[in-house]
């Protein structure tokens, strides 16, 4: 994904990512209208009369409803399609999809979090998945994982000069380390920090991934022998883990969903944004590039061989990735195809051309439709605050009423 939000100079708001206000009441005429378009789309499904009659009555006296297997899986499938910001929506309707929505205790969320990791991973070949856990339910707050992704690097403040590691996780590390949390004796730039899971019983609690569940690359470059001394590396899979699915009215807050990288991500944004790695001087020093003036490009130089390095060493490695040319001629075919199938395709310009090279892709020369139907991967302020600065709890307030009517729901 291109700009944090902070950086990007574009205005977002006007296309939806923080929806209403997480609710754990299904609104009827948004389960209505999800069923709809599901038969719609699905014709071999039948006639939608007695589903929508049975949801009626479930939402009326429960306050909710349960989504079918078929709909879970394509409502996930039709939240990748409407995402306006990603670039690698051809293959939304292959995304696997694991029903867990019996799964709510953090224990269990964690072991599927190490699950999911190895199962989209796949050695290499990697899988676009998601793994549904417990909803948002009436005195059934869903659990919540705090990290924004399943992998992230911790960031660790230095007595001078730039930070170890990833700086964009600066709070989080601190966060994680007043919880417990023992980083390696000798921190390194890429010490992969733990999960924290938040549930209404426990409150948060943090899990720790085992390396054969991360897959990553150490990077090299297919000219300079001196890249690898660099010590660079980048996990494999891009899972996002604090984005809610909205489905009909129905919120899965904890829902994490990768694809593969687009090499881009790694080797213009990840390693080379200031807030980030923010590289592009040392791998212009090594290339001997002339940094005396901004007009020398030593910067573009720079990060294009970063590009090309990440590229080379995940295909050296067997690791599925993609570049943003082949992505961007992808992502205009995806657009076609929405198009014959008679639906427009939500896009914004502004994430979908890449961070390098923009005006050589297509998806630069062109505008794109705005609108945000539904379903919906959303991003709430509150679980965006939490995997920057890991907290504050989800549950702090709410925790003992919440409990006390889980209790006599339990009852
Ligand atoms: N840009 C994010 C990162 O660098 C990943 C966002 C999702 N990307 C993807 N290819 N599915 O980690």
């Amino acid at each position: 994904m291109p700009p944090s939000s902070s950086q990007c100079p574009v205005d977002h708001s006007r296309i939806a990512t923080s929806a209403p206000p997480i609710s754990a009441e299904a609104d009827l005429d948004e389960a209505v209208e999800f069923i709809e378009q599901f038969y719609a789309e699905n014709p071999e499904a039948g006639d939608p009369a007695r589903r929508l009659a049975w949801a009626r009555a479930e939402i009326l006296t429960t306050g909710t409803y349960h989504h079918t297997t078929a709909e879970l899986v394509w409502g996930a499938r039709v939240a990748w399609r409407n995402n306006a910001r990603c670039i690698g929506r051809l293959y939304w309707n292959s995304l696997r999809v694991r029903d867990l929505r019996t799964v709510s205790d953090a224990d269990s969320v964690a072991a599927h979090c190490r699950k999911h990791l190895r199962i989209a991973g796949n050695g290499g070949k990697i899988r676009p998945l998601i793994s549904i856990f417990a909803p948002e339910a009436p005195d059934r707050p869903a659990p919540r994982i705090w990290n924004d992704q399943l992998v992230r690097y911790a960031g660790y403040r230095k007595v001078k000069g730039r930070p170890l590691g990833d700086p964009r996780y600066l709070g989080f590390t601190q966060a994680v380390r007043k919880m417990g949390w023992r980083p390696p004796y000798r921190p390194t730039p890429f010490d992969v920090l733990p999960l924290v899971i938040e549930t209404v019983k426990d409150g948060p609690r943090l899990y720790e991934l085992d390396p054969v569940d991360v897959l990553d690359v150490e990077l090299t470059h297919p000219e300079f022998e001196w890249f690898a001394e660099l010590g660079l590396r980048w996990h494999a899979v891009p899972a996002i883990s604090n984005m809610r699915l909205v489905i009909g009215g129905v919120s899965y807050p904890t829902a994490p969903f990768n694809g593969w990288y687009m090499g881009t991500e790694i080797g213009a944004r990840n390693l080379v944004d200031a807030d980030r790695y923010d590289l592009a001087s040392t791998v212009a020093g090594h290339l001997g590039l002339d940094m005396s003036s901004e007009a020398t490009l030593w910067r573009d130089r720079a990060v294009l061989e970063i590009n090309r390095a990440v590229l080379h060493s995940f295909e050296a490695a067997g690791v599925t990735i993609t570049d943003h040319h082949t992505e961007s001629e992808r992502f205009l075919a995806h657009v076609e195809k929405e198009e014959r199938a008679g639906r427009g395709c939500p896009a914004d310009w502004s994430w979908i051309v890449p961070p390098i090279s923009g005006a050589l892709t297509p998806v630069f020369h062109r505008y794109y439709d705005d609108s945000a139907p539904g379903p919906q991967f959303v991003s709430d302020a509150d679980a965006v605050a939490r995997a920057q600065h890991g907290g504050p709890p989800a549950f702090a307030d709410i925790a003992p009423a919440a409990d006390d009517r889980l209790a006599r729901f339990l009852a």
